[in-house]
């Protein structure tokens, strides 16, 4: 086991992973490969007790998510009990499954936010995209009611090859669901959207109107809707902080309760991860090998050891690192110092030339009837 460092300061959110069913296919989800079936999926009792060790802890932002959370009947139970403890909650929602009587259970148990997603704002080929017929329509009504109920509503759009074109008009229809904040986030390449990237990636040229368009309504609607944007790993040249840093902002917590440092850390092989059936949240962001592998940066190479961003972007993506560059340890290849940052461009080039095909949808999972 890693020593513990010396003090780790609160992670401020936690991303509770309620399960990995959803009715939808989305074909860019960051779900592993391998769900988890519902005989594996926490007890509401079980993760009321996460939820208070994460208050305890000083955590302030619960965000319940999945798969669809929705299709979890203990939701409404799991809501009021972070209420109780102070947390601020904020269901991120794919709005099919969340019915009237369910909205209405989480608004008494007191939830703050809601995040619904959306696929496009053409209707078809949003359904398409969802791999679900009528989906659109779904969430359009799951938009007014959460905003009649008197939700703060955010609106989370994926980008990628079929709908890039429309980035703005999904900006617009945000602001026509009576959004508060819409967040246009490119595709990240991950679980699901490895096996379709060739369908999804956009062209450099598609990706860098889309981000001027939206990036003019950022300012255009200043005071009526806030603008989230989060750009293109594969025509960047500076990476993101992944995470806000390895082990320093958030974890997640899969639907079977392993704590994981970010989605996709189960990607890299030779990490011990450890569960909350066995370890309290606490000890597990404090001393689980995971967490401790990349905090920090004394386990940076060159050129991040001594590059002046390393406390800034924590040397970017670990995960990109692992599956672009070969080591975990490496600068992220969006990085315009890694040795091999040219890879990037060549990986979108070869999904250009990869004839369009049909995607790969994410294992379709049943919401369990009402
Ligand atoms: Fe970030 Fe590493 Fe690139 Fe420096 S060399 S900018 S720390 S990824
Ligand atoms: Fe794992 Fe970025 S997705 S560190």
């Amino acid at each position: 086991m890693s020593a513990s460092p010396p003090s780790v300061p609160a992670p401020l959110g936690l991303l509770a992973e309620l399960t990995h069913r959803c009715p939808l296919g989305c074909p860019y989800c960051s779900n592993p490969l391998e769900l988890d079936t519902r005989a594996g999926e926490l007890p509401a009792d079980d993760w009321k007790r996460v939820f208070s060790q994460a208050s305890a802890m000083g955590v302030l932002q619960v965000h319940l998510s999945g798969g669809e959370p929705a299709a979890r009947r203990d939701l409404p139970d799991l809501v009021a009990h972070c209420a109780a403890e102070g947390l601020y909650t904020n269901l991120i929602t794919s709005g099919v499954g969340l019915s009237e009587p369910m909205l209405k259970a989480l608004y008494d148990a007191g939830l703050d936010h809601v995040q619904l997603s959306i696929q496009d704002s053409e209707p078809d080929s949003a359904d398409v995209i969802a791999g679900y017929k009528g989906a659109f329509r779904v969430k359009q009504e799951v938009a007014r009611r959460v905003v009649e109920a008197g939700f703060p509503l955010t609106i989370n759009a994926v980008m990628h090859r079929a709908n890039i074109a429309r980035a703005s008009a999904m900006v617009d229809l945000a602001l026509a669901w009576g959004a508060r904040r819409v967040e246009i986030a490119h595709a990240q390449y991950y679980g699901w959207a490895i096996p379709n990237r060739a369908m999804l990636m956009p062209d450099r040229a598609e990706a860098e109107a889309a981000i001027a368009a939206v990036e003019r309504q950022r300012e255009a609607l200043a005071g009526q809707i806030v603008i989230d944007h989060v750009l293109p790993d594969y025509y960047a040249n500076r990476p993101k902080a992944c995470m806000g840093g390895w082990g320093r902002r958030s974890l997640n917590v899969t639907p079977s309760g392993k704590v994981l440092p970010c989605h996709a850390a189960e990607s890299i092989p030779g990490l011990e991860f450890w569960t909350v059936r066995e370890h309290s949240l606490e000890a597990i962001w404090r001393d689980a090998p995971a967490f401790n592998a990349f905090r920090g940066t004394d386990w940076m190479k060159e050129p991040c050891r001594t590059c002046d961003r390393r406390e800034v972007d924590f040397g970017g993506c670990r995960c990109q690192a692992l599956m672009i560059a070969g080591d975990a340890r490496d600068a992220d290849p969006v990085c315009h110092l890694s040795p091999v940052h040219r890879r990037m461009a060549d990986l979108a080039a070869e999904g250009l030339s990869t004839p369009e095909t049909a995607y790969t949808y994410r294992a379709m999972k049943k919401l369990t009837p009402a």
